[in-house]
């Protein structure tokens, strides 16, 4: 037998504070106030709200999704659909501490991405969509970044690295591993900054 759906003002209710186990930070419910004042319509507000999530979460869990829907009153079915819906956001597992992205499209591919591939599974000892045991690492194959002039080019938190060879690999996994910070937090915490400011994405 289906379940009923609850609805509340014609739409599906949002999940209650009393089933959730909520963990935004002072910093993140501020943060997201002042989103709130960006967007009449809050629907608008899931995807900034969500990358404060993930900085909070480290990812987007099913509860930073749920709390997600709490604090912007939306059904939880909503935004996992906006989540799951853009790569960048990560639903299916924790990232490492950095994530490397190494962009594959047509200019980056030409210039040796699947070499920078190859190089990257063997000095870490992990396939693509796959994390280091230490938790360090998590690397993936993204579609162009946008920054074809310096193919082969690597995305790690908010920076791009290119061009990379196999070689100039070894120097940049010993450097993140001295970061304190994490570079998926890092790119959480920047674009969240830019809703600030901005108002948009
Ligand atoms: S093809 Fe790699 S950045 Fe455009």
């Amino acid at each position: 037998m289906s379940e009923t759906i609850q609805l509340q003002n014609g739409r599906p209710k949002a999940p209650r504070a009393e089933d959730l186990e909520l963990k935004f930070s002072e910093k993140a419910i501020a943060e997201l106030e002042g989103l709130k004042g960006h967007y009449p319509d809050l629907k608008s507000c899931v995807l900034p709200c969500l990358w404060i999530a993930q900085r909070e979460y480290g990812w987007l869990p099913a509860p930073a999704i749920a709390e997600v829907a709490f604090r912007l009153q939306r059904s939880y079915a909503e935004v996992e659909g906006v989540a799951t819906f853009y790569s960048m956001y990560n639903t299916e597992h924790e990232p490492g501490k950095h994530m490397i992205e190494v962009c594959t499209c047509l200019s980056c591919h030409m210039c040796g991405a699947y070499r920078i591939v190859d190089a990257l599974e063997e000095k870490l000892g992990v396939k693509l969509g796959e994390t280091t045991a230490d938790g360090m690492f998590t690397i993936h194959e993204v579609e162009c970044l946008d920054a074809c002039d310096r193919a082969p080019v690597l995305q790690i938190g908010d920076q791009y690295v290119g061009p990379v060879t196999p070689e100039s690999l070894d120097s940049l996994l010993e450097s993140l591993r001295k970061e304190e910070i994490s570079s998926s937090v890092q790119l959480a915490d920047s674009i969240v900054k830019v809703h600030l400011k901005n108002g948009n994405s």
